[in-house]
Parts: structure tokens; C-alpha cells; sequence
């Protein structure tokens, strides 16, 4: 069997979560054989903890490479698209973190670009950069492998078996992620991001609530199931009234969002074409760590699923060194008092199970449970929600 040969995009956060659960894999399945990176520092210091013997600072070097098949996309969101199209007309198969790509500003747009650029520009942006990675992804062959951990998340895989053996129909799904802020200096800027907490973090969400719908049609009609229409609002609760006050009495120090022209908060609607619902909240202003949960809300039945802060293990301690270093969970705050620490995040955000599907999907040539399609509804449904945000109206998809 041959060994897949991967060229890694990125070498900072993402990168090394890749790395983790590529480690996972069986031996021989896959091979890291190069790194790039901007500096050639950061792409060395990786590939050295990593026992990567290429490391550059030059993509076209890394896709020149024989020895690699795929390019595994860790960057920045604004350069995912035009990196995947480089990978794909260099016939390499694509890795890709979320999102699939945005509307990250044109010459002559007015600065900061969040505040001033009306998002029906925006939408047709993202959407043009969406559809050029789907078209250079089919013209040249080759796989997309869409790392949307949460479809494969062991959580939402029980949901799917379960929505599956009952008879019934999901009517609403509702889905949340929250957490105190992003640190990367990245998601400050639309520019970088290409949105806000809905687009980097939201993603997740929309991602998993169109793939329920789209696979519960698939086992119920044999079609899927497809979004119709969003009705959305967003707002920047960091800068609010309500904030300041709480800032002023000395009462707010936990958030770490500290956004220029993106949103820290969203709620969604959107409405399928069965006449279900999914519902939506993100937030960049939650303390408590990180909280990710879908909930089915069927004819028959309800189904919780609940990928962090789940109590397969509770601790308490008095004060917050009681438990040394060991690892609780991401963007906690504080481990004193009572605490629901992970006890293998990875595999309960679907990590290490989206990897083993990657890989054998190039393996064995054939399409990743997560792939170019739910990329591209996920741009269509997030901008089509920032274009109902600033108007104030629903919007048809
Ligand atoms: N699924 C999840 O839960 C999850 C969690 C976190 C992040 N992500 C995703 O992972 C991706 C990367 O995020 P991150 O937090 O790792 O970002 P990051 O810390 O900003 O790292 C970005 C990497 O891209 C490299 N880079 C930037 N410009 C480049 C260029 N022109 N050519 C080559 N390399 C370049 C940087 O190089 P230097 O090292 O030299 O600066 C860095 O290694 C994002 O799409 C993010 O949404 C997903």
C-alpha cells in the first residue's frame, strides 16, 4: 500500500493540531514530507519537532515536490483559497481547514473593511472565491477533504444512528458554540478573517446543522435536504453599552475578544426546505471554556449532542494548581471550583476521526464524508446571514 505523502500549509495552531492526529493514524498510512510556512524559522522550528526533512518558506517548492500528494491548508483564511487552487492545478489532493474562504477586501474598498463594504459585495466575493476552488478542485481531479471536525465528531455520528433508527423527522436543530475570544491577533480584522465569530467559529455550527439536514434527507427522501433561506443579526457585545458599564465597575476582564470590524456575536436562523429549522448561536463573549453542542429537536425524540464541557469526567479543587498542568479543556479559565476537563479532546471534536477519513479517501479515491460541497454551502449560508444581518430581512440562498 502506498503511503500518502502530505505537505503542510501552515506550521503555528492548526498545523500542529493536524500533526497530532496524523500521528494517530497507522503507521505507513501517511507521511508529513514537507512544511511551508512565511518564515523560513517558523517552517524550520516545525518541521524539526515534527522530523520533517523539507522545509520552505516557498509554496511553489513544496507543490514541485514528487514525493507529495496532498497539501494540508493550515493558514490564514484569506489565503485558503488561492492556495488550494495553486495545490490543485499542481494536481495535489487538498486538506482544508475551515472556512473554506470569505470576502477579504478588493483594491479600492474603503478601510476597515467590516464597517464599510455593503456584504451583498461581500457574499458575491466569497461566493466567487468558493466556486473557483470547487471548479479547480473537479477540473483537475483531484479530492477536497473538508476539516469539519464537528461532522465527525463521535457525538454527531451517535446523533446520525440515532436520527436514523427512529422514523421520525428533526423539525429543529440547535446549535451553539461559545468560548471567551480568539487570541489570535488574526481574528481582529475582517480583512484577515474574512468575517467574525459567525464565519471562524459559526462555521462549525452551519456546517454541522446543513450536514444533519442534507444526510437525514439522504436516508429519509434520498435527496438532501437543502437550506433555503437565513434570517440573521450579529453585533459587537465587547464594545457595547452593556460592556463598557461592566468595564467601568472593574467587572470585565475574562473576555479576550478584542475585535476592530467583526462581529463577536450571532444568531441564525435558517429555514430548510422540508420547513425545519436550524438555530444558531456563536459567541466570542462566553466564559467557562469552550461549549460546543447540537441538539435534534424531533417528531419523536430529542437527541443532545455535547462535543465539550460533558461530564464523562468532573473535577473540583479549592484552587486552581491542585491539578498540576494536566490539560482540561480549551480557553478555561480557571480550573478552582467544580470542572468538566475533556478527557480525549480530539476524539470528541472529531480530530483524529477526520484525519482516518482523509486519509482514505485519497487512499482509496474516493469522496471524504466532509468534502467540497458542504465547504462552499457553508460560505453561501454565512454570507447570505451577514447580508440579512445588515439589512435586517430574511434572505433567499
Ligand atoms: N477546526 C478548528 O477547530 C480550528 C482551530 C484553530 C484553527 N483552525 C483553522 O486553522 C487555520 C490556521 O489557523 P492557525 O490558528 O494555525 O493560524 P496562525 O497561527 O495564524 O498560523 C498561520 C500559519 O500560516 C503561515 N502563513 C501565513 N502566510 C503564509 C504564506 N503567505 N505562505 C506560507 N505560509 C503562510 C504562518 O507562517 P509563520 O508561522 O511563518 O507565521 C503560520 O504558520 C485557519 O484556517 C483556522 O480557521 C481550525
Amino acid at each position: 500500500m502506498k503511503t500518502i505523502g502530505i505537505g503542510m500549509a501552515g506550521a503555528r495552531y492548526g498545523a500542529h493540531m493536524h500533526l497530532a492526529n496524523y500521528a494517530l493514524l497507522p503507521p505507513g498510512l501517511v507521511e508529513i514530507r514537507g512544511v511551508c510556512s512565511s518564515t523560513q524559522a517558523s517552517a524550520g522550528a516545525f518541521a524539526a519537532e515534527a522530523g520533517i526533512a523539507f522545509a520552505t518558506q516557498d509554496f511553489q517548492a513544496l507543490l514541485a515536490r514528487p514525493d507529495i500528494d496532498a497539501i494540508d491548508i493550515c493558514l490564514p483564511p484569506s489565503l485558503h483559497h488561492a492556495f488550494a487552487i495553486r495545490a490543485a492545478e499542481a494536481g495535489k489532493h487538498i486538506i482544508m481547514e475551515k472556512p473554506l474562504t470569505g470576502y477579504f477586501g478588493e483594491p479600492g474598498d474603503p478601510e476597515p473593511i467590516g464597517l464599510h463594504v455593503p456584504r451583498e459585495r461581500m457574499r458575491a466575493g466569497a461566493l466567487r472565491n468558493a466556486e473557483a476552488v470547487r471548479e479547480a478542485v473537479i477540473r483537475n481531479g483531484v479530492r477536497f477533504c473538508y476539516a469539519e471536525n464537528w461532522v465527525y465528531a463521535p457525538p454527531i455520528a451517535k446523533m446520525r444512528r440515532l436520527m436514523a433508527a427512529s422514523g421520525g423527522s428533526v423539525l429543529e436543530l440547535c446549535a451553539q458554540e461559545h468560548h471567551s475570544g480568539s487570541n489570535s491577533v488574526f481574528s481582529r480584522t475582517w480583512q484577515a478573517t474574512g468575517g467574525g465569530a459567525l464565519l471562524r467559529m459559526g462555521v462549525h455550527s452551519v456546517g454541522a446543522c446543513l450536514h444533519l439536514k442534507q444526510w437525514e434527507g439522504q436516508v429519509r427522501l434520498g435527496r438532501s435536504i437543502r437550506p433555503v433561506s437565513v434570517l440573521a443579526d450579529t453585533a459587537d457585545l465587547v464594545h457595547s453599552d452593556a460592556a463598557e458599564r461592566a468595564r467601568r465597575a472593574g467587572a470585565n476582564r475574562w473576555i479576550s475578544s478584542d475585535p476592530v470590524d467583526v462581529e463577536n456575536w450571532a444568531n441564525l436562523v435558517i429555514r430548510f426546505d422540508d420547513g425545519s429549522r436550524a438555530t444558531i448561536t456563536v459567541s466570542d463573549t462566553g466564559l467557562g471554556g469552550l461549549d460546543t453542542r447540537v441538539t435534534a429537536l424531533m417528531t419523536d425524540g430529542v437527541i443532545k449532542a455535547n462535543m465539550t464541557a460533558n461530564d464523562a469526567i468532573e473535577t473540583y479543587a479549592p484552587e486552581p494548581s491542585v491539578f498540576g498542568n494536566e490539560y482540561f479543556t480549551e480557553k478555561l479559565e480557571t480550573r478552582a471550583g467544580w470542572n468538566r476537563p475533556s478527557c480525549d479532546e480530539d476524539w470528541f471534536r472529531g480530530f483524529a476521526q477526520e484525519m482516518a477519513d482523509f486519509a482514505g479517501a485519497i487512499r482509496d479515491g474516493r469522496e471524504p464524508f466532509a468534502g467540497i460541497d458542504l465547504a462552499v454551502e457553508c460560505v453561501k449560508v454565512i454570507y447570505g446571514a451577514y447580508l440579512s444581518a445588515e439589512e435586517g430581512r430574511r434572505v433567499e440562498l
